[in-house]
């Protein structure tokens, strides 16, 4: 099928090499000439896991192009939006790209093609984008995307489920169409669940404020056992083996960041409240609140650890991304406890394997190494905020051979204390007594 896909960010830029891959002859647009230009030449502008691999080839084979000009789109049957939907100042969701999208689309579009929405959006959004596509002969529906950043492929290849929502809950011309989109998906059994357009927007928004409400559930676990000299490392696993919690999303930290969670728990709570339905979102304020102390918590923990000031004070800080295995610092508590540690005058050198030049655009003032001993060397106080792999198996011997002062802070429990302890660092941890 002939497929455009409008916004080639994490989301688009992905969904279009995936959909390329299932066969299907797509053209990603983005206003962006210069991303253009790298995704049209195979080249991915931001790191993801397996994604260079499947842009390279379906650029090669000829079946993905990139362009900054809309028109290009116009012969396709099925049209993606997975453009941007930003925080604005007040908390609510920036949905200007998206009303371009969608105009540029309406102005071009094929008789009979099918609109798809992709963005998160305020619920409602969908019911009145599906007003003026119908109006220019199209027809929309809304298939929200659950994937995850670093494992972004394999979740748009082989997602766990499928969200179909439908104008009028009982569209099966436009269901069969996007069925054959994603034949080579669907075929592989998951399940794909028909709704109305409201519902569709809500499962998304509702999934994030869950997995964000769960993580900050264990960090106020934290906090407690912080007093009490639990350990909030059991306490998960403990929790986790009833079937009915779950261990995942059970790991205390420095909690949530990234372009998703954060923003879409606030945008939920303002749409709620433009609703008349504050009051059932409120705790996500309460959520969005611990969440954020636990950054504030780690810059008290370095001042203790380091007699109560931090001016002059050489921290060496192991990760910059929102988590591993990306590139992308938006929100992210690690860089964000970074420059809070600068700006308190510690001498802070930054390391991480992919976000470093994404973070000096956003932070120039930090002393960014490439290499983490170099990070590392002569450092009075480590701090781990992003688990990499590489981080977790560093060895503590080693590292202690480079630094000048043995002292440590896991921001994200991912090394082993106990190795470290007899090592003879002064490890700390978050939540951890
Ligand atoms: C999140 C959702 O997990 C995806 O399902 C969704 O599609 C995506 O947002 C989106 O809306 O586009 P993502 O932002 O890539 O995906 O990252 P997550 O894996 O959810 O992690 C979010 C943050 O929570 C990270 O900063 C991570 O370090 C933190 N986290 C995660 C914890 O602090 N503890 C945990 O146990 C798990």
């Amino acid at each position: 099928m002939r497929i455009s896909v409008f916004g080639c960010g994490y989301l688009g830029a992905v969904h279009a090499a995936a959909m390329a891959s299932l066969g299907h002859d797509v053209v990603g647009v983005d206003p962006d000439a210069s991303k253009v230009g790298m995704l049209a030449s195979g080249r991915p502008p931001f790191y993801e896991p397996d994604f260079a691999e499947l842009l390279a080839s379906s650029v090669a084979g000829g079946r993905l192009r990139f362009t900054a000009d809309p028109a290009e789109a116009a012969s396709a049957e099925v049209h993606f939006i997975a453009v941007g939907t930003p925080q604005r100042d007040d908390g609510g969701a920036e949905l200007s790209y998206l009303e371009e999208a969608v105009a540029t689309i309406a102005a071009t579009l094929a008789p009979g093609s099918l609109v798809v929405g992709k963005s998160t959006v305020p619920v409602g959004t969908a019911a009145v984008l599906a007003d003026r596509i119908e109006e220019a002969g199209g027809r929309l529906m809304w298939n929200p995307e659950f994937l995850r950043e670093g494992f972004a492929v394999q979740d748009t290849l082989r997602p766990d489920r499928v969200v179909y929502g439908v104008r009028d809950g009982d569209d099966a011309e436009a269901v069969a169409m996007l069925d054959a989109v994603y034949a080579g998906v669907l075929s592989q059994g998951m399940p794909r669940i028909v709704t109305d357009l409201a519902t569709a927007e809500l499962v998304k928004v509702a999934a994030n404020a869950f997995l964000a409400t769960k993580i900050s559930f264990i960090n106020a676990m934290a906090e407690v056992a912080e007093v009490v000299g639990a350990d909030v490392t059991q306490l998960a696993d403990a929790l986790g083996h009833d079937a009915r919690i779950g261990r995942r999303f059970l790991n205390a930290g420095v909690g949530f960041g990234g372009g998703c969670l954060p923003k879409d728990i606030r945008a939920f709570r303002a749409r709620a409240a433009e609703l008349g339905v504050g009051d059932s979102l409120a705790f996500l304020g309460e959520v969005d609140r611990i969440n954020l102390r636990r950054r504030d918590r780690v810059v008290q923990l370095a001042t203790e650890m380091l007699g109560g000031s931090l001016a002059g004070r050489r921290i060496a800080v192991l990760g910059l991304a929102f988590k591993p295995d990306s590139d992308d610092v938006r929100d992210s508590p690690a860089l964000e406890i970074a420059s809070r540690l600068l700006e308190a005058g510690a001498r802070v050198t930054a390391t991480d394997p992919q976000a470093v030049e994404t973070s000096r655009t956003r932070q120039p003032a930090l002393d960014y190494r490439v290499v983490t001993a170099d990070a590392l060397a002569d450092a009075e106080l480590v701090i781990l905020l992003t688990e990499w792999r590489e981080f977790r198996e560093l060895d503590p011997e080693e590292v202690g051979r480079t630094v000048a002062e043995l002292r440590v802070i896991d921001g994200r429990n991912a090394l082993d204390r106990e190795a470290w302890r007899s090592a003879g660092w002064d490890y700390r941890a978050l939540g951890r007594g």
